[in-house]
């Protein structure tokens, strides 16, 4: 059965994107850095702005696809060597495939970036990551069936953080700092 027309256009519109990124500038700083533009889509299209460092690493089951529209930033990437960096300059896009283990580090103060993945199916799950900062070990890993963005992960780090036992590397006993 085909999908019937829509009946007219009046539930949909274009805006204009930079007054949008204007008008969310104040969620675009720390400590929120980031807004879903639209929250019940079935495609998650979010600006990130900086500045903003952190140690988790993202193992991300679809694929996302990155704009840096303004400033530089760079993607920690851990290989089976340890981290290294994928740098996006300002004007650069890149696609990254499902499950490269990502950390994203927007150092710059008023840098912004699109960032567009696919909402996950029932069963595809999301999972965090901190390695060890002396010897790369995993340290913790996290899964969650992620549904809500904004909600989902701030249980996950709050639970890393108040326990040193899931912050001890099991490889050479040094503590994450989280
Ligand atoms: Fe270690």
């Amino acid at each position: 059965m085909t999908t019937p027309l829509v009946k007219n256009i009046s539930k949909l519109s274009a805006f204009n994107f930079q007054q949008w990124i204007a008008e969310h500038e104040h969620l675009l700083k720390p400590p929120v850095n980031n807004k879903l533009i639209w929250e019940d889509a079935d495609l998650m299209v979010t600006v990130v702005g900086g500045p903003n460092q952190r140690y988790d690493y993202h193992d991300d089951p679809v694929e996302e696809f990155f704009y840096q529209m303004k400033g530089n930033a760079f993607l920690r990437i851990m290989t089976e060597s340890g981290p290294q960096e994928l740098h996006l300059q300002e004007g650069d896009i890149f696609l990254l495939p499902p499950h490269v283990r990502h950390s994203p580090q927007r150092p710059e103060e008023g840098s912004i970036c699109l960032v567009i993945e696919p909402k996950r199916a029932e069963g595809e799950l999301d999972a965090f990551e901190w390695y060890c900062q002396s010897c790369n070990h995993l340290v913790h890993r996290a899964e969650v069936q992620l549904q809500n963005i904004a909600t989902d992960l701030a249980p996950l780090f709050k639970t890393f953080k108040a326990d040193d036992k899931l912050r001890t590397c099991g490889n050479c006993g040094e503590i994450h700092p989280a």
